[in-house]
């Protein structure tokens, strides 16, 4: 079967079997608009995503996009921004023809975002597509701004009548960070749901459009293998790691006001947490999902304020060299206060208290300008009961790792003990890979394509409930707050290295953290 896209492309039936089953799925017309259309997250990675939907025709037939910012611009001169975008930050190359045809007739308007005249401005623009269009197009709105907008922007949604129509779907999607605290989380949804109902909420979490995050459930739960040794009986403990090589580049004014622990701990690794621990959902859906994950969080106990310097470690990167190159230290990068107390690296022990995992200590460690860019989730099993080799031999004989790798080289490595050949029974660790790029020959699609396609069409399964946020907030918050309540200075790590010492006293056991 051959099939015409949006953009006009003709597609057939792939030749190569390993991509089989890569599918598009049926998407109502659909205006978008980005509040923040000309700043970071939508040049590197909304504009690029929506042209990479484009190009494998995965857009909807009638598609509009409207751009908001306070800058002002023309139609003509956002057409030309999201082109450069594309451009410049695309997983593929542009194809002009595809291109022209996606930003033909985007539209922009200018204003700050509690202007009432913007709302008059954008409801301008989304009649004139639905008249193009022929029909009511559903509307999603992306509020791709500073976190602070988010209030005033659904409020004024609401107050100028964007909030819904009558014969087509309307959808909000909110970029993180959703709140700064578990009280703002709570401010916010209240805020939220008092202008929509909580199925037209889409709250990003971009680790949850990654393949290779999805796959944790994959593994779990499309294989029978692991489930039954998936419990706290065979499974030593968890090491769940988000290292970046990079450090906080332009992003100083957010990043300061943030830290990790809000910025990577309450969100993305509270997620991967939640994925590798929660039962196995009754559908691969919305509320099924979700309700699974909300369980593991409340699973979670909050450390009370006597725990916190038991359970969590905090540093802050100082000079040295990442790659070869010789990096400034944190309290040298541009728009940092020489005095800043905020964490670069965060490393905290958790427990999920449950009949499933209790007595498991699950460790989670994420750190800016570390040795090298990791996500992974490392599984250890228990050791063997009894190993029957002769002593001097055994020594080889190490507890099974199940490594799940999100980034890079996405894929899943198991190590198992294998006879090193030869006469004696002598034992050495070997690695079960696989690799996702080899077993599929193709790209993964970047996370916000993913995401921006379920918003559209109305599919919540990979965004954070409400009550899920809260949930992730009730665990950060106490830490967040002992944090800020304790003065610096902040153990400091070199730039390029492993992090800390003081995560070293983490560990209950003898299970030190795995080299990044
Ligand atoms: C973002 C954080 O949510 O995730 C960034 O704000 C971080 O600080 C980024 O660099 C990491 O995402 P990824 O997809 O590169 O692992």
């Amino acid at each position: 079967m051959t099939t015409t896209t949006a953009t006009g492309q003709t597609t057939g039936p792939q030749d190569n079997p390993l991509v089989e089953g890569l599918e598009r799925l049926p998407v109502h017309p659909t205006a978008l608009v980005i509040f923040g259309a000309t700043g970071d997250l939508a040049r590197r990675k909304l504009l690029p995503a929506l042209y990479n939907l484009a190009h494998e025709g995965a857009l909807p037939e009638r598609f509009g996009l409207v751009g908001n910012a306070r800058s002002p611009m023309t139609d003509e001169e956002f057409r030309e921004m999201a082109i450069e975008s594309v451009r410049e930050f695309s997983r593929r190359p542009a194809d002009e023809k595809v291109l022209a045809k996606l930003f033909a007739d985007v539209r922009y308007v200018a204003g700050s975002f509690d202007d009432d005249e913007v709302y008059a401005g954008l409801t301008t623009a989304l009649d004139e597509l639905d008249e193009t269009a022929g029909l009511a197009l559903n509307r999603c709105f992306y509020l791709s701004t500073a976190p602070m907008f988010f209030p005033v922007i659904v409020d004024a949604l609401g107050r100028n009548d964007l909030a819904d129509r009558a014969d087509a779907e309307v959808r909000v999607i909110i970029e993180k960070p959703f709140g700064r605290s578990l009280e703002e989380a709570r401010e916010l949804n209240e805020r939220v749901l008092s202008v929509f109902d909580e199925e037209q909420v889409f709250r990003i979490d971009h680790y949850l459009g990654k393949e290779t995050v999805q796959n944790v459930l994959a593994l779990r739960f499309a294989n029978n293998m692991f489930e039954p040794l998936w419990n706290r009986n065979y499974i030593d403990h968890v090491q769940i790691t988000a290292s970046e090589d990079i450090g906080i580049g332009s992003r100083a004014g957010y990043y300061d006001s943030a830290g990790a622990l809000r910025d990577l701990v309450q969100n993305h690794m509270l997620q991967l947490l939640s994925l590798l621990c929660m039962e196995p959902p009754v559908a691969f859906e919305a509320q099924a999902v979700r309700d699974e994950k909300v369980k593991v969080l409340r699973a979670i106990r909050a450390p009370l304020p006597e725990e916190i310097a038991e359970l969590a470690v905090r540093g802050q990167y100082a000079a040295g060299t990442v790659a070869g190159d010789e990096v400034p230290g944190y309290l040298d990068e541009e728009g940092v206060p020489d005095d800043s107390n905020t964490e670069t690296y965060a490393a905290l022990r958790l427990e999920v208290h449950n009949w499933r995992w209790a007595g498991v200590p699950m460790y989670l460690r994420t750190g800016k300008r570390m040795a090298r860019k990791v996500t992974e989730i490392a599984v250890t099993l228990k050791p063997v009961p009894h190993v029957a080799f002769q002593s001097d031999m055994s020594t080889g004989v190490r507890p099974n790792v199940l490594v799940l790798t999100m980034q890079p080289n996405e894929g899943v490595s198991l190590s198992i003990g294998a006879k090193i050949p030869g006469s004696r029974m002598a034992i050495r660790t070997v690695n079960m890979e696989f690799l996702y790029g080899t077993a599929f020959l193709s790209q993964s699609p970047e996370a916000y394509e993913r995401l921006i396609i379920d918003a559209m069409r109305g599919d919540a399964t990979l965004f954070t409930r409400n009550d899920e946020v809260e949930a992730q907030w009730r665990i950060c918050d106490p830490i967040v707050k002992a944090w800020e309540a304790t003065p610096g200075p902040l153990p400091q790590y070199p730039a390029g290295s492993q992090g800390p010492e003081e995560a070293m006293g983490l560990q209950v056991g003898e299970s030190p953290w795995r080299m990044i």
